[in-house]
């Protein structure tokens, strides 16, 4: 019934899973072989590599395949394939390994997903395979940061078994394997389809832009986002499917489908559209959108963009006919208030202004609780983005104190819990250093090692209740820098983070002693004492700097409240 779709890339849809018995025997024998836990985006390639959706692959690429695909964009028996699909793994089980060995490969329960049969063993040029493959070597960009920054140091590629794909318990009526995708389309009698790929929330110009290109290319609409690993900071996919599944009413009837799509993205730009063609066309789409910048990660941080804007359409174009993939190239999509409709930006009628809402802009709109035009998203859209994404007066945050001992952080914290639980509105937790040493960290001490373990676990309680909401007021020494920026980069995706430094000087500490501390740190005895015997780094990010030589715990405390009201993280309390 599928016959009249378009053929898969390089002819047959791989299927690389096995039949129960095969299973049960690779089972039993997987009890001799060496396990690996796959990250998560291994999971995704897994998935991908499992269900055909990288056809003509069966498995993690062998060393010649991985070079041809560096230098040329072709695997080793000439078919175009543009980005590597490898198993990195550390040395340690690589040592273990040897050619026809086994490896069984599981996911973070532990669950043996495939059985992998290893060709190739080999330590990779990770910076030159970001140069060859992304055409960048700074990190700043997120596939280059993945290979110089996360990837494991060895290549372990071969044939592959699946035994199980990966488990999802979300959306599972909107996720397909290309085989299934491919028999709902022959079911619909859809054998032309235009693929979107998109990381994104979709709003009108979006909507303008796939309905345009259907009707350009006489084709049905499959809305193929990608739930997989998007670019870090995106919105989360639950959000966003919430939101496509309030805009598919919005197109004419039986012409549009929403799909899921569980890649990893490399934000590779030209050589990811190429990829992107390729994996539509495994899921039956002739056609793919390809707008600006497609799949690039945008500009450095000194304003350089990694790709032209239509460099990824140009590339896709030298290879659509060897592909057969149809690429439907569009310019940006902005709206024109006179006309009340959307153009490409390039068809603008003569003398008209237009209107458009950039990502960062929309975030601010949110983030302030500001209007979303009408004009820019549908109604039901918007509101989806605003169960997710409150205004600041009703997201969660960190207060996080850093000082020396005795410099006056738990009286402070103290101070402002009494705040907070006063204003109400939000759940107040305090991980005062004391109490988490002797709560969380009863069997730590304090040299760097132990003291980062101390200060990790306080960000991650931290930013679980910033996530969910509530106010974390974090007190403890956390004298090192970086653990203190590893906690903010932690924490800030969910909500507000705030350094709070006690600048009060060691002398006005030693003096004050409450503890007797001091007098024992300079007698020796007690060792490693912060300002004594053990170093403290002072921070150059504090958001508040207080010393509390001269101030009252409620002035220090009230500094901090006008603080998080300037960010607006503290509204009135008639705000809902
Ligand atoms: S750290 O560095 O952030 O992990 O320290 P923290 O968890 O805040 O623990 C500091 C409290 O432990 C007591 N104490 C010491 N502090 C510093 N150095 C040494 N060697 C030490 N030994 C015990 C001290 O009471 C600290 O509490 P505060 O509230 O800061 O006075």
């Amino acid at each position: 019934m599928t016959d009249h779709l378009i053929p898969p890339h390089g002819g047959t849809l791989v299927n690389l899973g096995i039949d129960s018995d095969r299973a049960s025997e690779l089972k039993q024998a997987s009890r001799d072989w060496e396990s690996w836990d796959l990250t998560p985006r291994q999971v995704c390639d897994l998935e991908l590599l499992l269900n055909g959706g990288f056809s003509p692959l069966t498995g993690f690429m062998a060393l010649t395949d991985y070079e041809g695909v560096c230098n040329a964009m072709r695997l080793a028996d000439g078919t175009l394939w543009p980005i590597p699909i490898t198993l990195d793994i550390t040395e340690e089980l690589a040592e273990k390994l040897g050619e026809g060995s086994t490896l069984a490969l599981r996911d973070a329960e532990g669950v043996m997903l495939a059985a992998l049969h290893v060709e190739d063993i080999w330590k990779p040029d990770l910076a030159a395979e970001a140069t060859a493959v992304f055409g960048a070597d700074n990190p700043e960009h997120p596939g280059v940061a993945y290979l110089l920054n996360q990837s494991h140091p060895v290549y372990v590629g071969g044939r592959l078994e699946g035994l199980e794909r990966p488990i999802h318990y979300d959306y599972r009526e909107l996720r397909h394997t290309p085989a299934e995708l491919r028999e709902e389309f022959a079911k619909l009698g859809w054998r032309k389809i235009v693929a979107f790929q998109t990381r994104n929330p979709m709003h009108r110009a979006h909507q303008e832009l796939t309905l345009r290109a259907a009707k350009k290319v006489e084709a049905n609409l499959l809305i193929h986002p990608v739930v997989g690993m998007t670019k870090p900071g995106d919105v989360d996919h639950y959000t966003r499917v919430r939101c496509y599944q309030a805009l598919l009413p919005h197109y004419p009837q039986h012409t549009a489908k929403l799909s899921l799509l569980p890649l990893a993205m490399r934000m590779g730009g030209p050589r990811e559209a190429v990829w992107h063609a390729i994996i539509r066309k495994n899921y039956g789409c002739t056609h793919l959108i390809v707008g600006r910048d497609h799949a690039g990660p945008g500009s450095d941080s000194k304003g350089n963009p990694f790709y032209g804007p239509y460099d990824a359409q140009e590339l896709l174009q030298q290879h659509e006919e060897e592909l057969g993939v149809t690429m439907v190239p569009f310019k940006m999509m902005v709206f024109v208030q006179e006309k009340d409709s959307y153009f490409p930006v390039d068809e603008l009628p003569e003398g008209t202004k237009s209107l458009s809402i950039s990502g960062t802009d929309l975030r601010r709109r949110l983030a302030d609780g500001k209007e979303i035009p009408d004009w820019f998203t549908f109604s039901e859209v918007a509101q989806e983005l605003r169960r997710s994404h409150p205004p600041r007066h009703r997201q969660g945050f960190t207060v996080f104190f850093t000082g020396l001992s005795g410099s006056g952080k738990s009286t402070i914290a103290n101070a402002l819990m009494t705040k907070f639980l006063e204003m109400g509105g939000r759940p107040v937790t305090l991980l005062d250093g004391d109490l988490v040493r002797k709560n969380l960290s009863s069997e730590l001490g304090f040299s760097k090692e132990h003291r980062d373990i101390n200060i990790r676990r306080i960000g991650y309680v931290a930013s679980e209740i910033t996530k969910n909401g509530g106010i974390a007021i974090c007190a403890p020494i956390a004298p090192y820098d970086n653990i203190r920026q590893e906690n903010k980069a932690l924490i800030s995706p969910y909500g507000g983070y705030i350094l709070v430094q006690m600048s009060t000087p060691i002398e006005v500490c030693e003096e004050r002693d409450r503890k007797g501390l001091y007098a024992k740190a300079r007698a020796g005895i007690i060792k490693e004492f912060t300002g004594i015997s053990d170093p403290y780094e002072e921070p150059d990010d504090a958001d508040v700097v207080i010393d509390t030589t001269d101030v009252t715990p409620e002035e220090a405390a009230q500094e901090i409240i006008l603080h998080l009201e300037k960010e607006d993280y503290i509204g009135a309390s008639g705000d809902s």
